[in-house]
């Protein structure tokens, strides 16, 4: 079973990208041969600055293994290091239509509204589509906001194969049943986000432990006291979810420990201690890699050698079907 997966390397990575993504490579990678990709190529596609990039890439890379990637199991490495990416983005613009991409949500959500539209935002889900079909991946950890992306993957591999051949493996999507997706501490009816929340709201995974436990202590709870998820409780609803994951107990077992009218502030407190236990041994893995800039080039070179020759029989394929002129 092939797995892939691809993450931007933009902003402080948060407990949301830990929830929606980093917990479930970690768990995927224990079902076949895994493929993680930090996605720098997509991170050209909003305003940035290269240096602020550069940091990023291997900020994120670090983040990967000390989230639990085993370099001897998994394949990690940088996008760009793996020229086929690019090709790809290109040749399977040829089946990916103007209005399909029109379509998506997050090209509306982003493009709207702003001055400079850079023409990159509206391809991207087709970059992304490469990613993933070259790879002739079965599955897609992947967070929510994703799904539509990850369905024009798809049709654009039937479109692929269709018209010219089979060449691609239609891949399925795994999406997290629990924390897909976390809210913002303080606004907790919007998605928590390094670009677009709150500082207060939004718990990154490098974040000091006391600075964790002093953004659930000031979280944003609901009316009444109980502690049970409901549309009517965004905020409550939330730092369950939060909990079950940085824990493993079900969101039901915490309904039930909880049932006998504990206050917000006590259960608030023990959300950010069981925060505080998960990420510690993360930061600190995290910092060692950090510091030691030769040794994680190295890992990510031998991953992009791999990634490489792992796509090379697909990207060469794809060119023939195409009708290129062979070199
Ligand atoms: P990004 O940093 O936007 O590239 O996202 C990396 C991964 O984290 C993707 O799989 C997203 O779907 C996921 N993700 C981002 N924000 C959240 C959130 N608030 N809750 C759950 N998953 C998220
Ligand atoms: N677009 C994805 C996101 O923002 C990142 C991504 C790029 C990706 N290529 C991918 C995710 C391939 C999965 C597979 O989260």
């Amino acid at each position: 079973m092939r797995i892939l997966s691809g993450i931007q390397p933009t902003g402080d990575k948060h407990l949301g990208n830990y929830s929606g993504g980093f917990r479930q490579y970690a768990a995927t990678q224990e079902r076949g041969e895994a493929f993680f990709c930090v996605v720098d190529l997509h991170s050209i596609t909003a305003a940035y600055e290269p240096e602020a990039l550069r940091r990023s890439t291997l900020n994120l890379a670090a983040m990967l293994f000390a989230t639990g990637l085993d370099p001897a199991r998994s394949t990690v490495f940088v996008q760009s290091h793996v020229k086929a990416h690019a090709e790809a983005a290109w040749l399977l613009s040829a089946v990916a239509s103007f209005g399909q991409l029109g379509r998506m949500t997050q090209f509306k959500d982003k493009g709207d509204g702003k001055d400079f539209v850079p023409a990159g935002l509206f391809t991207y889900p087709v970059l992304m589509a490469g990613d993933i079909l070259l790879y002739q991946a079965d599955i897609v950890p992947i967070g929510d906001d994703q799904r539509q992306h990850l369905e024009l993957a798809r049709d654009i591999a039937q479109s692929f194969n269709s018209r010219f051949g089979e060449t691609f493996k239609v891949p399925e999507g795994v999406y997290p049943t629990v924390g897909a997706r976390i809210m913002d501490l303080q606004e907790p009816t919007r998605k928590m986000s390094t670009t677009s929340g709150t500082t207060q709201g939004t718990v990154r995974l490098v974040d000091e432990p006391d600075a964790v436990r002093k953004k659930f202590k000031t979280a944003v709870t609901d009316s009444g006291r109980e502690i049970r998820r409901g549309d009517d409780k965004p905020g409550i609803t939330n730092l369950i979810d939060i909990l079950s994951i940085a824990t493993g107990a079900t969101p039901e077992q915490i309904e039930a420990r909880y049932a006998d009218g504990a206050g917000y502030g006590q259960f608030k407190a023990d959300v950010g201690e069981a925060v505080v236990a998960l990420l510690t041994p993360i930061r600190e893995r995290y910092l060692e890699l950090r510091a030691d800039e030769g040794e994680l080039k190295r890992l990510l070179r031998a991953g992009a050698e791999q990634a490489a020759a792992t796509v090379e029989p697909t990207i060469r394929a794809v060119y023939d079907r195409m009708g290129f002129v062979a070199p």
